[in-house]
């Protein structure tokens, strides 16, 4: 068996833990796990990495899990970066690419959190795994249970979108709906995890997750063959898949794979709906006022104050990146924006990172040969609960041909 990991570390203070025992958090604070960079170094090179098959796995060395565990998988394929010359042309710009998460399971990135962390949770012999979520995750919990032959346990908020709730309903996860915000929800998970009923693998209250999201990371770096791009904007909540890519880089620098001594500005963004980290990037400050009135239709950033926030802001501050708020009404236009000029269907959480670039254009802080990286962390056809309004606008009478000829604009081929 060759496994790389060393111990965990508490993120607040330090404390060591030993990484052949399930952990959880410390101080109520995650934990970062450690890895034995040079024997990786050693043991793998690129190019190796480069022949393996195209999918999170290829980067075991990195990850938490031996050669001896078998994951719970759905084939996590790497996700394509794809160039957006259209839109990028649009703000001035020549390379704007869309890192395109919503093709894996779940069509979300928590695909891959959820598969490393259900993986190390069975392997330390927990059956029965539970969690708060404003979605996605449970709905990827869940689908991921249902893969390993777990039991899964998930309390969302009303508001959830009901392509999340039917993800966790159809997977067979137990699954309660109510009155609450996240930060609530995950109190009564904790209560459960300390009375031994299940594993909790709420948001950042285990280390595993964060090790999974790395592999965003390790696939941009080698999607950009090992240059990092200039800037990376990230949809925040937790601010787990941030912190994670940040690690990644880190340990990419220090095993001596990136071609070049550039790391990305991290830019973190979130809607004017719900946007602790903003204040506290503003006021300096290493942790989150508590944001009591979240109003925003992009579920993922619900989260009121995380609690891994002074690792997302000393790794923004690191990067010489910022947070930044998007303007909540204009969502659905920068969802619009994007899909009419590339097809690419950002979700509401990373429409605000259209309106983030649009505000660092305004600012002259990107220039236009910088890369840009837009992280699109979930299929937008999964939130239709918010897209009804726009469909019942649409009338009946579009069926009517005369109303439809006479909207139709003259057609192309007879203008010759
Ligand atoms: C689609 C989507 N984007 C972004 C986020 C925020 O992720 P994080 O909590 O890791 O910042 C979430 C979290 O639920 C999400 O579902």
């Amino acid at each position: 068996m060759t496994r790389f990991i060393t111990h965990f570390e508490s993120a607040i203070d330090g404390t060591t833990f030993p990484a052949d025992q399930l952990q959880t958090w410390h101080a109520n604070r995650p934990l970062w796990s450690r890895y034995d960079l040079d024997a990786i170094r050693k043991a793998v090179t690129p190019d190796e990495i480069a022949r393996r098959p195209a999918n999170m796995w290829r980067y075991r060395e990195l990850l938490p899990v031996g050669d001896d565990i078998t994951p719970i998988s759905l084939d996590e394929q790497m996700t394509p970066t794809v160039a957006c010359p259209n839109f990028s042309k649009h703000f001035g710009l020549n390379h704007v690419y869309v890192k395109d998460e919503s093709r894996l399971a779940s069509c979300s990135f928590k695909a891959r959190g959820l598969s490393l962390a259900l993986t190390m949770a069975r392997h330390f012999g927990w059956q029965r795994v539970a969690m708060a979520s404003n979605g996605n995750a449970g709905g990827a919990m869940s689908i991921y249970a249902a893969r390993g032959g777990m039991e899964a346990f998930v309390l969302v908020p009303k508001g959830t979108p009901k392509a999340n709730v039917s993800e966790c309903l159809q997977s067979g996860a137990h699954i309660f709906y109510g009155d609450g915000l996240i930060d609530q929800c995950g109190k009564i998970i904790r209560e459960g995890h300390n009375r031994k009923l299940w594993f909790d693998i709420s948001t950042m209250k285990e280390p595993y997750r964060l090790e999974g999201k790395k592999t965003m990371g390790l696939e941009i770096a080698e999607q950009f063959k090992w240059n990092l791009p200039d800037v990376i904007l990230y949809p925040t909540g937790g601010g787990t898949a941030l912190i994670a890519m940040w690690k990644a880089f880190k340990e990419l620098r220090e095993l001596g794979w990136l071609k070049s001594s550039k790391m990305p500005r991290m830019i973190s963004v979130q809607s004017t709906g719900c946007m602790p980290l903003v204040e506290a990037f503003k006021n300096n400050s290493r942790h989150c006022e508590r944001f009591a009135n979240t109003n925003t239709i992009a579920s993922g950033l619900r989260v009121p104050q995380g609690i891994g926030d002074f690792m997302v802001l000393d790794a923004v501050r690191e990067s010489g990146g910022m947070v930044i708020a998007a303007e909540e009404s204009r969502l659905f236009e920068w969802q619009k924006l994007m899909a009419s000029k590339e097809g690419v269907m950002l979700c509401p959480e990373s429409s605000t990172c259209v309106g983030a670039l649009e505000e660092l254009v305004s600012r002259n802080e990107v220039s236009a040969e910088e890369e840009v990286v837009i992280f699109n962390t979930a299929a937008g056809q999964k939130y239709m609960d918010y897209f009804q309004p726009k469909i019942d606008e649409l009338s009946l009478e579009h069926f009517d041909w005369d109303r439809v000829i006479a909207q139709l604009p003259t057609p192309a081929f007879a203008s010759k």
